[in-house]
């Protein structure tokens, strides 16, 4: 997988317009190539305001938003429509304004349609593993995954990613493509995710990443830290790893 690449930016509000200005190129490159392409959204306050930038962005109707696929790195196990949700926010920063293919929008499940969160883990998967299948690439990075051609995660002031928290059962989790999570230290400790070796499937993973809080985390996975201790030193994509960080959160970068 790619050696990360960082990009420091002046503030969390540029971070999220440079964020955005990437997405947007990415999916067209992408779209040119191939015509559809997938996109895999985190929360978190940087992913929403990332969304939101492409909403205001001048150039997002270069992309043909009715030909990508949606997906999520992880969800909170709540209702459908609790606004806690990763889904419910994207969906308000961003995918309800555009002309959006709703079969293309692959939010986790929801409490309300789902005994647990490991059910709802299970039926990820299989839609995950149906979607591969549709696509029957050659030369797939892993087989039970669609490909994806970005995948962005936020990064917590304790180096998590996604839900997979450092040193507990999610994190660890090998063989799956999907976890159900039951003791997130952030509430509410159920939740689903994207394993890491998921992850590490994607083409390319864009870490943003702003503030004080997590410079230590970002010190640590840029030091080359275990991913158990330091999920977030384990993000990395096939093709590229890139680190969209502000100023703040790069004081402890090794060699600054
Ligand atoms: C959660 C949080 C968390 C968040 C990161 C990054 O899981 O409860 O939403 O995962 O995504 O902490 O958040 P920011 O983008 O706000 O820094």
């Amino acid at each position: 997988n790619a050696e990360p690449k960082i990009s420091i930016h002046p503030g969390p509000t540029l971070l999220a317009a440079s964020v955005a200005s990437r997405l947007i190129t990415r999916l067209v490159d992408v779209q040119n190539e191939r015509g559809t392409a997938t996109v895999v959204l985190t929360g978190g306050s940087i992913g929403t305001a990332a969304l939101k930038a492409v909403w205001e962005s001048p150039t997002c109707r270069t992309v043909d938003w009715s030909q990508v696929h949606f997906w999520w790195g992880d969800e909170r196990f709540l209702p459908a429509g609790h606004p806690d949700r990763n889904a419910v926010q994207a969906r308000e920063a961003l995918l309800d304004r555009l002309a959006v293919d709703p079969a293309k929008v692959h939010e986790f499940g929801s409490s309300d349609q789902f005994p647990d969160q490991y059910a709802a883990a299970a039926d990820y998967a299989a839609r995950l593993q149906e979607a591969a299948d549709a696509e029957a690439l050659d030369g797939a990075a892993d087989p039970r995954l669609p490909r994806f051609d970005v995948l962005m995660l936020g990064v917590g002031p304790d180096a998590h990613i996604a839900s997979l928290f450092p040193e507990l059962a999610g994190i660890r989790t090998k063989g799956s493509t999907v976890v159900g999570v039951a003791d997130a230290p952030k509430p509410p400790p159920e939740r689903i995710s994207l394993t890491l070796e998921s992850i590490r499937s994607a083409e390319e993973v864009w870490l943003a990443v702003a503030g004080e809080d997590k410079a230590g985390a970002v010190g640590l996975a840029l030091a080359g830290a275990g991913s158990v201790q330091v999920p977030a030193a384990g993000a990395r994509g096939r093709n590229k790893t890139l680190w969209l960080i502000d100023q703040e959160a790069a004081v402890q970068l090794p060699g600054r």
